[in-house]
């Protein structure tokens, strides 16, 4: 047999094999696409871990409503908070301050509202998000006390602070003097960070100044009207509704 039989051959046997003759070259596409769509799959595993992590402490009830499910379902009277959160998501880029969430009323719909904001904020901005109420803030804060803790209380405050938006739900229900030099703390650590503030409250920020107020020895009224000073300084109010609708 001479060489150009025996090429032949071998070129015949390639068909075979379906590698047309060319297998290198195919092998090496074939690899290369499989490590792609492998890559591909880690990415949204990852992305789907980021989200879960971001979206795990938002109430149940409130996760399959989105602002645009809001703004359909809910009636006119909450069309302006609505209509205030869909140009915040909008316009997340380009804010300097959050928006305060107040009714003395519960079930006005403060949390679903929130909720379906840092999730949008999330999606369509593409920024981390920290979401959580102030009782499970403070008491993780709390559990860096701990001896075996991993991480220092100044840390995790950073660790929340450095998200681009932090969600703080049912803000105002702890009134102890570490409670509001703890949550001045955060906000703090937010402005460093030029971070944006969501908050809910049962409380507006009058009313709220004369709850901690009232609660607090003497000496740590300054840190109540530091803290309210940030809270007006980082967020706009918005009033809801007094109509429930648990
Ligand atoms: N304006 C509204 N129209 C219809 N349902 C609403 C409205 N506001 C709240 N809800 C519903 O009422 C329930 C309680 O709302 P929630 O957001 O927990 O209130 P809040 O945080 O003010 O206490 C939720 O199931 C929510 O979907
Ligand atoms: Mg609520």
């Amino acid at each position: 047999m001479n060489i150009n039989n025996m090429l032949n051959d071998y070129e015949e046997m390639g068909k075979k094999n379906g590698n047309n003759g060319n297998s290198a070259e195919e092998l090496r596409k074939q690899k290369e696409e499989e490590l792609q769509k492998k890559i591909d799959e880690a990415c949204r595993q990852k992305d789907k871990k980021a989200e879960y992590e971001a979206f795990k402490r938002m109430p149940l009830n409130t996760m399959d409503m989105t602002l645009n499910d809001i703004k359909n379902t809910w009636s006119v009277e909450e069309s302006k908070q609505v209509d205030k959160a869909i140009k915040f998501v909008y316009d997340f880029n380009k804010l300097d301050t959050g928006l305060y969430l107040y009714s003395k009323q519960s079930g006005t719909g403060k949390t679903t509202l929130a909720s379906a904001i840092a999730r949008a904020v999330f999606k369509h901005q593409s920024v981390p998000i920290f979401y959580g109420s102030e009782e499970y803030i403070l008491s993780k804060i709390r559990e860096t006390y701990q001896e075996n803790s991993s991480i220092s209380e100044d840390d995790y405050i950073k660790k929340i602070a450095k998200n681009k938006l932090v969600v703080i739900d049912e803000l105002g229900q702890n009134v102890s003097d570490w409670s509001i030099k703890t949550l001045k703390r955060l906000l703090d650590e937010m402005m460093n960070y030029n971070s944006i503030l969501v908050v809910t409250s049962n409380y507006g920020l009058n009313d709220l100044a004369i709850r901690l107020l009232n609660n607090q020895s003497n000496n740590e009224n300054r840190t109540v009207t530091q803290l309210l000073d940030r809270l007006k300084g980082m967020t706009e109010p918005v009033k809801f509704g007094d109509k429930s609708f648990r």
